[in-house]
């Protein structure tokens, strides 16, 4: 409810199934008004009489005779948006609901109502009062037959009561509100901060990985460069069996196999040099296309969408082959049985709330690489850990899980 409405409510429900009542309450609350040319205010010119009596409150009234019409009257001003302050109710009205009935359900309409019950006190007691509406701050007796002043008074303080209630209300909602809002801030921050913090763990972790992967790998390399090298020698030794030739062959295979391996780890791990210079992504791309073909064989369609005069980009040519190769393959390995490969090129400018709580990630021009297919797609619990060095869904052997991590 708007200040305003809580600030101007005078409005008062009487319920009576007494016509005389409710002229007498408009009398005493609604009394005509002085105006310029009536006796008193003549008088107040002629005598000087300027330490007048402040005008008495002008309240708005609305009678009812029974109590279900003034329930009903309470629950249509409440939807117009007009409740009253204060009704004032009597006890016994016949052959409806008593006042105390009457009590209780304009609550249900109107819980702020307050309501003053007009009673003759042999009509009920107190307690029998509360006993049917409990204990309650709104509700007041006026002892019949009542002083104008008394009914006058309490419709004042009781309308005056109704408004600060509203009005503090309306304060709680608005500090809700604020609360709301501002928990909701914090909720975010705290959010993306724990999203930079599992970033930068992540990130730490990879680096720890990776120089450690990239030690053992050189190493490696060094050991595989001597079996390999004297599996070359028994090769060529002619005395050789055909038995011992086959099993000189297999080990020759499987140092392939692992030089292939350190191979991935030392780009895994950006131990290889990288040669950085401008490249043309559409150039890269078709001059793989032939290779390509042949790698995703043919019951895969390859299509390609080149953005034409796409900018050139910083990159190192033997990394991108390699990268673009292992989406390739994984699509490949997607789509056992055959479908549809897609690689598009696209100049893209990203916009710094494209990369909210991603640390890597700028704003600027870019050049977006994708390569789309039509295979079995990821579950989510696979997408959330395809970066993982080692994770692979693939058999042992056919997959060494650092494809996507090396991207
Ligand atoms: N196009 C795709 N469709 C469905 N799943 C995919 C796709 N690309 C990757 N994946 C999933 O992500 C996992 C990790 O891919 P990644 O390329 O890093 O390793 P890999 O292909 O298993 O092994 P590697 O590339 O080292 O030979 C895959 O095992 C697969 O489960
Ligand atoms: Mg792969």
């Amino acid at each position: 409810m708007s200040e305003t409405t809580c600030q101007k409510n005078r409005r008062i429900l009487v319920i009576d199934d007494n016509r005389a009542i409710h002229d007498d309450f408009r009398k005493i609350l609604c009394p005509p008004d002085l105006t310029d040319n009536n006796l008193e205010s003549f008088e107040r010119v002629l005598f000087d009489k300027t330490a007048r009596v402040p005008d008495p409150i002008h309240f708005d009234i609305d009678c009812a005779f029974q109590g279900q019409a003034g329930v009903e009257m309470a629950r249509q001003a409440l939807a117009a948006g007009k409740p009253y302050a204060t009704a004032f109710i009597d006890v016994r009205m016949p052959p409806g609901w008593d006042g105390v009935e009457a009590v209780a359900k304009i609550w249900e309409v109107d819980p702020d109502l307050q309501v003053v019950i007009c009673s003759a006190y042999s009509d009920y007691s107190w307690n029998d009062m509360l006993a049917t509406v409990g204990h309650s701050d709104r509700l007041v007796i006026l002892k019949k037959p009542f002083d104008p002043i008394e009914a006058q008074q309490l419709a004042q303080a009781l309308t005056e009561k109704w408004r600060l209630l509203q009005e503090s209300k309306n304060k709680l909602n608005d500090l809700e509100k604020i609360v709301g809002a501002r928990t909701a801030e914090l909720q975010a921050e705290i959010a993306e901060r724990k999203q930079l913090e599992a970033q930068f763990r992540q990130a730490q972790k990879m680096e720890a990985f990776g120089q450690l992967a990239g030690g053992v790998a050189h190493d490696f390399n060094n050991l595989l460069a001597v079996i390999m090298g004297f599996a070359n020698l028994l090769r060529d030794t002619e005395e050789l069996g055909a038995e011992a030739r086959e099993q000189i062959e297999q080990v020759h295979l499987a140092g392939e196999r692992a030089a292939n391996l350190t191979r991935q780890l030392l780009t895994f791990s950006r131990k290889r040099d990288m040669q950085v210079r401008s490249l043309n992504l559409n150039d890269v791309i078709g001059d793989m296309a032939k290779m390509l073909v042949r790698l995703i064989g043919e019951d895969i369609k390859l299509e390609r969408k080149f953005s034409p005069n796409l900018p050139r980009v910083q990159a190192d040519h033997s990394m991108m082959e390699q990268v673009l190769m292992n989406l390739v393959v994984n699509a490949r390995d997607a789509m056992p049985k055959g479908g549809q490969l897609t690689i598009s090129t696209d100049a893209v400018v990203m916009e710094s709330s494209h990369t909210p709580g991603q640390s890597e990630a700028r704003a600027g021009d870019f050049v977006c690489l994708s390569v789309r297919d039509t295979g079995c797609g990821m579950t989510p619990e696979v997408q959330a850990r395809i970066f993982e060095p080692f994770f692979t869904t693939k058999g042992v052997g056919k997959g060494t899980g650092l494809g996507l991590a090396t991207v």
